[in-house]
């Protein structure tokens, strides 16, 4: 049946809606990010952010011209991972629409929605995915019916180790597009070499590390280094670790094709490290456009469309959110 899916995110700060056509065409997300005043994301806060936020959303939604509620064919909702009070709104609110509308529920895996979206949005076919975002970090590639987690982070995200660095130093959430700005100021007055500012390289077979280059990323600060140069080499450092192990899994798959997703992947810099490693090689190397780099609802209606064609439904009872969801715990039987 002919229709639009609709997409409900709502793992951590973004509460998003967003919408897919049956035949892949990708619409633009409706998104409310929730930003803490001081310290992290307190997860009852940015939950009770995202219910303050459902009606404003849902009326930009329907207020677009483009949509119609008599069009929605099945609604899409993140299960999991993520904080628990925050994906209980956006699964509640699944729920009442799917009922109210009569339509099929699906509950999705977040970390396998950022790579669906990439997939439609690029073309690629069977990629690498390195996933950054604030959450996670992992090196992921297709076998045997499952997205396989091949490395991953060992302490936590690099984008929440982007964040915390830049929370030290006074920048508010989210930290990352800022460091990446103040780098960029770092490099104005020509080439830089690392030799000031080595930070310890988090590299463990095929997994990363992010905290000891945080500890030493700060200490660096209270030696002196202006915070341009750290920001700089936090980058250099961080994203070659991840470079690295995704060099690995190209060459361990025997894949051409490397997809970046989540919200570090919005970065400039990692983009342009990774299309050097992939053009080294012989690889081709793909990036959504931003909007879809960062959590969003299109991303979780895009794998609800792949759901819904293969057949697969959530029914309500088995629809309770699952925190600690893992990627290759979704099996994969769309093409
Ligand atoms: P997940 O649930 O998948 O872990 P998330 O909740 O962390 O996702 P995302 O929107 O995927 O949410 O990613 C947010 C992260 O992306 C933040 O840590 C933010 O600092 C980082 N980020 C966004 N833009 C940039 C950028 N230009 N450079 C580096 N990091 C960025
Ligand atoms: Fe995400």
């Amino acid at each position: 049946m002919e229709g639009i899916i609709l997409g409900i995110e709502s793992t951590a700060h973004t509460f998003s809606f967003g919408s897919v056509s049956t035949e892949g065409e990708l619409f633009p997300s409706f998104s409310s990010l929730f930003r803490p005043e001081e310290g992290g994301i307190h997860p009852r806060e940015a939950a009770d952010h995202h219910s303050e936020s459902t009606s404003e959303l849902l009326k930009k939604l329907s207020s677009n011209e483009d949509f119609s509620w008599d069009s929605i064919v099945a609604v899409a909702f993140s299960q999991g991972p993520g904080l628990g009070p925050c994906l209980r709104v956006g699964a509640s609110v699944a729920r009442t629409l799917a009922t109210r509308l009569s339509v099929p529920l699906l509950g999705v895996n977040h970390c396998v929605a950022h790579i669906e979206v990439g997939r439609n949005q690029t073309g690629c076919i069977d990629p690498v995915l390195l996933y950054v975002s604030g959450g996670n970090t992992q090196v992921i590639a297709r076998a045997d019916g499952r997205y396989r987690v091949l490395g991953e982070t060992l302490d936590i995200g690099i984008g929440n180790m982007l964040d915390k660095f830049a929370r030290n130093q006074g920048m508010p959430f989210p930290g990352g597009p800022k460091i990446e700005q103040l780098a960029l100021e770092h490099l104005k007055n020509g080439p830089k070499s690392l030799d000031e500012a080595y930070l310890p390289y988090g590299v463990h077979g095929m997994d990363l590390a992010f905290s000891g280059m945080l500890t030493s990323a700060t200490q660096k600060i209270s030696e002196g280094l202006s915070l341009e140069q750290v920001c700089w080499s936090l980058q250099e450092h961080s994203f070659a670790t991840c470079v690295e192990v995704a060099e690995r899994a190209l060459a361990h798959t025997g894949k051409t094709e490397l997809l970046l997703g989540g919200g570090v992947a919005c970065n400039d810099r990692l983009r342009e490290m990774s299309k050097i490693m992939c053009d080294e090689r012989g690889a081709n190397c793909f990036w959504p456009e931003k909007p879809f780099c960062i959590d969003n609802g299109t991303m979780i209606a895009e794998l609800g469309r792949r759901m819904l064609e293969c057949g697969i439904e959530t029914k309500i009872m088995d629809s309770a959110i699952d925190p600690t969801l893992r990627t290759d715990n979704t099996a994969v039987v769309w093409q």
